[in-house]
């Protein structure tokens, strides 16, 4: 068994977690994981562009065309191919077949930017305006066949204030996703190799 635990990344857009998780091992490479994969469902995503100049390996295809089930065994042997033993959903735009998600059970963490339970899917941060709501946040989880709704690992809160619409919410918390999902990542990854 590796001694850091083989991580790999999935990711559809601008790849800003993916650079979060990636900088932290950079700064400390005692950390418990290292990134051994970088792969999405769409080619020219700008997180692939950033993984590259990391000098990640990645990896990617479209799943236009293709049945959900059929992509996602694609998928899982590039990261098989990779000997992935944790996955870290960073702004993965693709709900994941429930074949795909018994196969890799409790080894699969996702970044929600709100605090869950509050707001699972989309336009959460106009949800939690909308809601009146103290604070918005963000939490990792773990990812199981229903949306957003594994078991809570972490979170951050992250005050809303009077003046705030969705984006100037998003990017606070944002930030705090940079300073969450790295740290609860690795102390997942030490959890999984204390447990062996
Ligand atoms: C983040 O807000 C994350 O919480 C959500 O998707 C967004 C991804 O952003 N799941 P990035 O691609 O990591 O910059």
């Amino acid at each position: 068994m590796a001694d850091k635990v083989r991580v790999g990344i999935l990711v559809s857009g601008r790849g800003s977690n993916m650079l979060a998780l990636s900088e932290y091992k950079r700064r400390d490479p005692d950390r418990a994981y290292e990134i051994v994969l970088v792969a999405s469902n769409v080619p020219d995503a700008r997180g692939l562009v950033l993984a590259k100049r990391l000098g990640l390996k990645t990896w990617s295809l479209s799943h236009k065309g293709m049945e959900r089930h059929e992509f996602d065994m694609k998928v899982d042997a590039a990261l098989r191919e990779r000997d992935v033993e944790l996955i870290a959903l960073a702004g993965y735009m693709r709900l994941l077949s429930p074949g795909f998600v018994d196969k890799w059970q409790g080894r699969i963490l996702n970044i929600h930017p709100s605090l869950l339970p509050l707001h699972k899917g989309l336009d959460t941060h106009q949800r939690a305006i909308m809601a009146g709501d103290e604070h918005g946040g963000c939490s990792v989880h773990l990812v199981t066949a229903e949306l957003d709704s594994g078991q809570v690992l972490a979170q951050a809160k992250v005050r809303i204030l009077p003046r705030d619409d969705p984006e100037s919410l998003a990017a606070r918390v944002l930030e705090a996703e940079h300073h969450l999902y790295p740290a609860t990542l690795d102390a997942y990854a030490q959890t999984l190799r204390e447990a062996e």
